[in-house]
């Protein structure tokens, strides 16, 4: 066991996190929404700079909450990728300049492993598993017959969900991010619009959210042209029910494909209410042990990256200090970072 002192700046969260002998001391975000909110989506450049601006700042408060100091850290973890480019540098050489300045091992870590791993906030994860990883950025079936072993069954052929939930808020008239403000909305709504059913017919753990995105978009904007009043709160329901409902039926595929007995969700699209309740109806009928992430850590933040970093350090995984990011980082590659 040993003190981890991991940082996150993947994309508009700034994250430092200490945890010490499997015990979290301090989680610090500090969070860009609102000024990406003006712009209806993240700005990476916007981004890259308020990492440089705030994480010395986020790096001294988790250490005052912790009650640490930095010359008491074991190892320094950081999220390598996958995310932004110059986001993802900022977190780098913040980490870099520590693991060097205090002759400490650097340790690289896989972003969506810290939002499966999330879950052992709550519980320890049970093998073979399958992770539904659906974020902003990704979206894939991930299966792990044992730990830090990864798989991809399945993943999207284009945009990934979250994108698709910001994408269609944003045509609404609603706040970014748009996961929440459509979530609330469809449970005041009906399923009156008719969209289409992404990959229809196809055998497939693949998904599909572009056509989906680009049908809402259009309707929208002929509707609105021919001077018809849009049902909000309808339209969140009909779009819901199909992103959300794909989702499911493909995860109960995978499950059947690879006799799943346990699923875990990940990524910030797992804060979705009627996910999180149709998964459990559903994996109920199934007899499959469903783990669904707190709340507080669907999102990103450098607790879950502090907990694989553990992790890898019990398994002595570390970086030369000329390791770059990833962007586009694989997670079955993770071991990859030369
Ligand atoms: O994991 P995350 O914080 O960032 C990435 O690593 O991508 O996920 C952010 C995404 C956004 O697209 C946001 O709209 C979506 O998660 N999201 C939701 C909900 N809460 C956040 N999507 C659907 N329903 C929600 N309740």
């Amino acid at each position: 066991m040993a003190s981890i002192l991991a940082i996150e700046s993947s994309c508009d969260e700034t994250g430092v996190a200490i945890i010490k002998d499997g015990k979290l001391l301090s989680n610090v975000v500090s969070t860009q929404i609102e000024v990406h909110a003006k712009y209806g989506g993240v700005m990476p450049e916007i981004a890259s700079r308020l990492h440089t601006e705030n994480i010395t700042i986020v790096l001294r408060e988790a250490l005052i909450k912790a009650g640490v100091k930095l010359d008491e850290i074991d190892a320094f973890a950081i999220t390598r990728g996958p995310g932004l480019i110059g986001a993802l540098h900022v977190g780098m050489q913040a980490a870099k300049t520590l693991s060097m300045l205090y002759e400490k091992p650097l340790i690289p870590v896989h972003h969506l492993a810290g939002h499966i791993y999330a879950n052992e906030f709550d519980k320890p994860l049970t093998y073979p598993l399958l992770a539904v990883v659906v974020s902003g950025g990704n979206s894939e079936f991930v299966y792990m017959e044992k730990e830090l072993d990864f798989k991809i069954i399945g993943h999207t052929r284009d945009d990934a969900i979250g994108e698709c939930y910001d994408k269609v808020a944003r045509v609404l008239g609603l706040p970014y991010p748009g996961g929440v403000p459509i979530d609330n909305l469809a449970k005041e709504g009906e399923h009156t619009y008719d969209l289409p059913i992404p990959l229809k017919g196809e055998d497939t753990l693949d998904l599909s959210y572009s056509g989906l995105k680009t049908n809402v978009i259009n309707l929208v904007h002929n509707l609105t042209q021919k001077g018809e009043e849009i049902n909000v709160k309808n339209m969140c329901k009909s779009f819901q029910d199909v992103a959300i409902g794909e989702l499911i039926k493909r995860t109960i595929k995978a499950v059947k494909m690879y006799k799943i007995k346990n699923i875990v969700l990940a990524g910030g699209v797992s804060a979705n209410s009627y996910l999180r309740e149709q998964i459990k109806i559903e994996m109920d009928k199934l007899g499959v042990n469903v783990i669904i992430p707190p709340l507080w850590c669907t999102t990103d933040n450098a607790s879950m990256i502090a907990k694989v970093g553990e992790k890898l350090y019990e398994r002595k995984i570390f970086a030369l200090l000329d390791i770059g990011v990833d962007p586009n980082w694989e997670l079955s590659d993770y071991l990859n970072f030369k």
